[in-house]
């Protein structure tokens, strides 16, 4: 088996493809069965400065080429990962906290308290598109750019940032030069693409309940957003920040895109969540295989290596 072991911002991750924030990472039972599992980090779900139920169920539902869901940030709540960090550290491999909030005051208070358990990185999730009457802050290049500034004084660990998807390249460029300005040391694109809705036409209904069905879309159907955010992003710092790519991995042939456009690794959402922990071997040995046939030795040999035509 090919050695896929990428190092993002210092960091030595022993397989280029792990869970996505808020797939199979709520509980400590699930973040343990990460720890045990062949994934190549433990990413947390999303957490804030409350343990949160989340949004009313049904919340959650794929469809043939994707999911959507309005989860709402079901959490158990900064403190309990504060404890947990500790035995998750234990796993040979980086653990990667996800932090969200409701206000600067929550991400700072957050970052500090969750930075002093050493997670071996921090990625601020600047784009939950589910929680009614609060818009992404990604989407709003100044609010971010405060908020980051101060979370970046109160994080000495490797920082983060995970964002929305960007449709325009006047957005991919101003939000760069915004993530110049702050001290970044690696980036997770794409989020799940927001406020989409998925009808059944034989029930004719939405299939999730919150927001009157709207709610963020993940898996095959993102793929090509995914990879466009990455590609963009590699090119404005010219292959100089990390980045995890996150959208559309159903496949090593998926990876290996991603690869292409410039991710260093890959995290897995709605794969994960429909096939379970099996998926980290199945996507390993797709890889391995893949970069065999084409000649590559490792997945840092592809990494931005996209032609053009
Ligand atoms: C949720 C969804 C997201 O896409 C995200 O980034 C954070 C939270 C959620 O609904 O729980």
């Amino acid at each position: 088996m090919m050695d896929l072991s990428v190092t993002i911002a210092g960091v030595r991750f022993p397989s280029c493809v792990m869970n996505a924030a808020g797939a199979l990472c709520v509980t400590r039972e699930e973040l343990v069965a990460l720890g045990r599992s062949r994934a190549g980090a433990i990413v947390t779900k999303s957490m804030t400065l409350e343990p949160r139920q989340g949004n009313p169920e049904p919340r959650y539902k794929s469809f043939p080429g994707g999911s959507i869901n309005s989860m709402g940030l079901p959490n158990l709540g900064y403190q309990a990962y504060a404890q947990l960090i500790p035995e998750l550290r234990t796993f040979q491999k980086p653990v990667i906290a996800s932090v969200a909030g409701f206000s600067e005051e929550d991400f700072v208070t957050i970052a500090s308290a969750i930075n002093a358990c050493r997670p071996d990185l921090i990625e601020v999730n600047l784009s939950c598109p589910n929680i009614p009457g609060k818009p992404q802050i990604g989407y709003d290049a100044e609010a971010s750019e405060r908020l980051l500034k101060r979370v970046r004084k109160v994080v000495s660990v490797p920082m983060g940032v995970k964002l929305p998807p960007y449709f325009d390249p006047a957005h991919h460029e101003h939000m760069a030069r915004m993530l110049g300005r702050v001290e970044v040391d690696f980036l997770s694109l794409i989020n799940s693409v927001g406020n989409g809705l998925v009808v059944d036409s034989e029930t004719e209904t939405v299939v999730i309940k919150p927001k009157g069905g709207f709610g963020g879309l993940g898996g095959t159907l993102i793929k090509p957003v995914a990879l466009a955010n990455v590609r963009a992003f590699w090119k404005l710092f010219e292959g100089r920040l990390p980045i995890i790519g996150t959208g559309g991995v159903v496949s090593g042939a998926d990876v290996f895109e991603h690869l292409l456009c410039g991710a260093s690794a890959v995290q897995v959402g709605t794969v994960l969540v429909e096939e379970g922990l099996g998926v980290f071997e199945r996507l390993e040995t797709e890889l391995g295989a893949l970069l065999r046939q084409k000649g590559y030795p490792s997945p840092e040999a592809c990494r931005g290596k996209l032609k053009e035509l």
